[in-house]
């Protein structure tokens, strides 16, 4: 059996990589942070439609003591595949932010995942295609004002894979990045619909991405015949900024 777990799979992105997985013959670990009552819709929608694979929800704050990570994460059966595709952002001037919203920006997006994957490692390891995927952002490659901390925790994702990978490839243990340009979910919920055609008007490809634009590549670097392809950051962004 395939087993995988996607952590923010109660997000945008995340719904849509759950579903091409368990279309795909995945058993999954469905995250969620606050989102219960979606973490357990998805997982009984799934076990309906997929009754031979298994699916569990699974609650974690990545801004839980290490304490509280190690022990969820020891607690998990064997699985050959990760996604985080947990993220916050905080669309303001570095001087207007509060220091702990800075540090729960780069614990949620870089830090905790990072934990993540070494507390994972050994088991990962002993998989004939083990996959670690991130989903970054294209803001990691070039960053934006009023998202600079953002922009840092997506460039440090990137960055780290880029060492990570060598680290792990030897095992066929692939690690990558997925950086989308704009997608069309809950996260730019913050924004008008004025300021979303604005942006939508600088993408050349002239829409924002659905999330299955996105989901799209995680399910080809999930794909064994990626074995080759580790270490990188992929853009899926439209044509938009980098
Ligand atoms: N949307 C875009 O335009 C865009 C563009 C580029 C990159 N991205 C990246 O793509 C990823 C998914 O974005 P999205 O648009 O799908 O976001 P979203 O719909 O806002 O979902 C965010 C996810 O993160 C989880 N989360 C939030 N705080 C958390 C915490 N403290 N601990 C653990 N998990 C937490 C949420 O869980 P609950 O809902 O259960 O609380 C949810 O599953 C993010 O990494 C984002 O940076 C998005």
């Amino acid at each position: 059996m395939k087993r995988a777990i996607i952590f923010g799979a109660t997000g945008g992105i995340g719904r849509a990589i759950a579903e091409n997985m368990a279309e795909n013959g995945w058993s999954l670990y469905i995250h969620y942070n606050h989102n219960q009552q979606e973490a357990g819709k998805m997982v009984q929608e799934f076990i309906e439609k997929y009754p031979d694979q298994e699916f569990f929800s699974l609650k974690l704050n990545f801004l839980a003591e290490d304490d509280v990570i190690k022990k969820i994460v020891s607690n998990l059966l064997p699985i050959s595949a990760v996604i985080f595709t947990q993220g916050i952002t905080n669309y303001q001037f570095l001087g207007s932010q509060e220091l702990d919203e800075i540090e729960k920006i780069i614990q949620i997006n870089l830090l905790a995942p990072i934990k993540i994957t070494s507390l994972l490692e050994s088991q990962l390891l002993k998989q004939a295609h083990g996959r670690i995927i991130f989903i970054g952002s294209v803001y990691g490659g070039q960053a934006s004002a009023l998202e600079s901390v953002y922009s840092a925790s997506k460039g440090g994702l990137s960055s780290f894979v880029q060492g990570y990978a060598r680290e792990v490839a030897s095992a066929n243990l692939t690690v990558n990045v997925i950086a989308p340009g704009a997608v069309d979910t809950p996260m730019n919920a913050i924004f008008d619909a004025e300021t979303l055609n604005e942006v939508k008007n600088e993408i050349p490809a002239g829409r924002l991405a659905d999330p299955k634009d996105i989901s799209f590549w995680v399910e080809n670097l999930l794909d064994e015949r990626s074995d080759y392809l580790t270490g990188q950051t992929i853009y899926v962004d439209g044509g938009w900024l980098v």
